[in-house]
């Protein structure tokens, strides 16, 4: 297909809004939809918020800014994608409700267009075999904070066609990020990886190894990573990675996917990290 020149973001979450600050930011023309008002405009005022921040970071000028957030368009009307060269799906990670929007968009989007989930953990061919276009579907999974981490995994299934793989690398070049291609199983690359490491870390404070921040300045000042598990858990969401690893260990069956006990009882509890205001620290 010819160049990727208009965006449809679905789903204008954490990951969706930043998804389409991304795209705007990389010139192009973004159409971020959501079903409801309400978290439309709360996805919006991250948007502002964030695009502030790289303003007062001196990454952006006021004009730059007020060009950027002029080519996001809002809706709450899946129809207004139509037009759209790319959809990127980024709702809820439930087979049922995506599979619904996939059908959707096979329905109103031209023929070339390719549709991507954003999804961190499902099936990606179990959505691609909802339509009638397999060939143009595929994942492609930003990272969190997506204005920021510069990785996008291009996820390819087994009925992905090379020419949507390769419109989806020069998309994510585009956008100034480092795509990495990888197989249509739990977790990609990155999560398979992550995910253990970040459980492993757990059980080790259940088993009274070390304080969570002796863990955390552990791997930060010895490995160099910017956050330790126990930051980085509170980051992702407690509840994201509990489910990203339920689906991992369901495929897989690897006790190194198992869902500490835990983890689940904090997620049970409601400490789902920052975004509750307590997970492993507290935010209030
Ligand atoms: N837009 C959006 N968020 C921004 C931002 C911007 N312009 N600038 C900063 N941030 C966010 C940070 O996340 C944090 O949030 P808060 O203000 O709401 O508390 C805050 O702003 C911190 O900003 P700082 O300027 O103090 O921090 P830095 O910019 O130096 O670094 C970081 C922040 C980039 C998040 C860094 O700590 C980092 O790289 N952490 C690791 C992140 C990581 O590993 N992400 C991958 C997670 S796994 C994933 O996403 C996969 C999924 O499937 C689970």
């Amino acid at each position: 297909m010819s160049e990727i020149r208009s965006v449809g973001v679905c789903g204008a979450g954490l990951m969706g809004n930043g998804i389409a600050q991304t795209c705007a930011s990389a010139g192009l023309d973004v159409v971020l939809v959501e079903l409801e008002q309400a978290p439309l405009d709360r996805g919006m005022s991250a948007i502002a918020k964030s695009l502030d921040k790289f303003v007062e970071k001196g990454k952006l000028s006021q004009t730059e800014r007020a060009a950027t957030a002029a080519r996001i368009k809002a809706s709450t009307d899946v129809a207004d994608v139509k037009a759209c060269d790319l959809v990127i799906e980024a709702i809820v990670e439930n087979v049922e409700v995506k599979t619904a929007l996939f059908r959707r968009l096979d329905e109103v989007l031209a023929p070339h267009a390719i549709i991507c989930t954003n999804t961190s953990s499902l099936c990606v061919i179990e959505l691609a075999a909802k339509t009638k276009r397999p060939d143009k579907v595929a994942g492609l999974h930003f990272f969190n904070p997506v204005p920021i981490m510069k990785l996008v995994e291009v996820v390819k299934t087994i009925a992905t066609s090379q020419e949507t793989v390769d419109a989806l690398f020069a998309f994510s070049k585009k956008l100034g990020k480092e795509p990495i291609l990888a197989r249509d199983t739990p977790g990609f690359v990155v999560n398979r990886l992550l995910v253990p490491y970040l459980l492993y870390a757990i059980r080790l404070l259940e088993e009274g190894l070390a304080s969570k921040e002796d863990i955390d300045n552990g791997m930060k000042l010895g490995c160099g990573y910017p956050m330790g598990p126990f930051e980085l858990l509170d980051f992702v969401g407690l509840d994201t990675t509990y489910y990203i690893a339920e689906i991992m260990f369901d495929e897989f069956k690897d006790p190194m996917m198992a869902a500490p006990p835990l983890l689940k009882r904090m997620v049970l509890a409601g400490r789902l990290g920052r975004k509750s205001g307590k997970g492993f620290y507290d935010y209030a």
